[in-house]
């Protein structure tokens, strides 16, 4: 008989995980230059709910996550680098102007800006650097690879941001408004699953049910993030509330209105697990974070 799926556990001892491969990944803050390092330090340690890292681990459950774990470990880290220096960036006074992130300074303010923009950058190149060095099937390296760059890119991840400065003070449609969300938040969030099924070498079939699976949560993350920022206060968030509507940012809620967006994300997190459908009891780690995504804050 298979004991129960037990995901309080899972979360836990997958955090850890998380947590001790990012320290084994990244250069120590002795290297030269110390502050360089120890910036990227701070920017990728010490907080952060993680999700994109255990999003990698909870696919790689659907195939041989212990035969493929040095990989897995690799996607973990690489992606929460990138998710990083996004967000190093995301707060700089060119862009969000933000000064709380997980509930410490922002990077450009414990050190100083030009370091921050540097942070970014060598966190970037650290990513790839990292999935490049995977000891794992040459193939699937260079699929892990074109992945994470397709989903940082302009038609990605900075894309994304590129159309939320644009934005600003803006009037976006709703297709333009998930377009955006698509890509600033979606495009990373599901790179983190395909990463996972490329290093357990799903087949192309498991590959387009995780596809609709993260796609859904994609978009419904950015939406709770949207309803979080209007509803929650700076210190259960870890960095500054209320900051979309100072901004003049378009929003799910600013332009759906709040309960809208609520039974959005609902619907989306509804949508998300049913394309698991196939996939059974090794798919409840996803099923469980889709819940979590959306149910965070609550
Ligand atoms: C915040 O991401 C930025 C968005 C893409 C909405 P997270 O909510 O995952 O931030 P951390 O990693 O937990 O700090
Ligand atoms: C940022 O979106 C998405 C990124 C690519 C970093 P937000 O600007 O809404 O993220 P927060 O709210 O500052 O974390
Ligand atoms: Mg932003
Ligand atoms: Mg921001
Ligand atoms: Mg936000």
């Amino acid at each position: 008989m298979s004991t129960a799926f037990q995901f309080q556990e899972w979360i836990t001892s997958h955090s850890e995980r998380t947590e001790r491969a990012l320290d084994r990944l990244l250069d120590s803050a002795q290297t030269t230059p110390h502050r360089l390092h120890e910036a990227m330090r701070y920017a990728a340690q010490g907080g952060g709910k993680r999700i994109r890292p255990l999003l990698v681990y909870a696919a790689g459950e659907l195939g041989d996550c212990k035969e493929s774990g040095e990989a897995l470990d690799a996607a973990a880290v690489s992606i929460e680098c990138i998710h990083a220096y996004s967000l190093v960036h995301d707060d700089l006074p060119c862009m969000d102007d933000d000064d709380l992130r997980r509930g410490r300074p922002t990077v450009h303010k414990a050190f100083d800006e030009a370091t921050a923009l540097l942070v970014g950058d060598a966190l970037q190149t650290r990513s790839f650097e990292i999935l490049t060095n995977t000891n794992c099937d040459a193939q699937a390296r260079l699929k892990m690879i074109s992945a994470l760059a397709a989903a940082s890119g302009s038609r990605g991840m900075a894309g994304g941001q590129a159309i939320d400065l644009e934005s600003v003070g803006k009037k976006l449609d709703l297709p333009g408004l998930k377009q955006m969300h698509a890509m600033k938040t979606g495009a990373l969030l599901s790179c983190a699953v395909e990463l996972g099924g490329i290093a357990v070498s799903l087949n192309p079939s498991q590959m387009v049910n995780l596809q609709n699976y993260s796609k859904s949560l994609g978009l419904a993350f950015q939406i709770v993030d949207d309803v979080l920022d209007a509803t929650a206060d700076s210190q259960t968030l870890g960095k500054t509330a209320g900051k979309d509507a100072a901004a003049n940012k378009p929003t799910y809620v600013t332009l759906m209105g709040l309960d809208y967006a609520q039974k959005q994300a609902k619907e989306l997190q509804e949508m998300a697990i049913a394309s698991l459908d196939g996939f059974g009891a090794p798919a409840q780690a996803l099923k469980d974070l889709a819940l979590l995504v959306v149910n965070r804050g609550k």
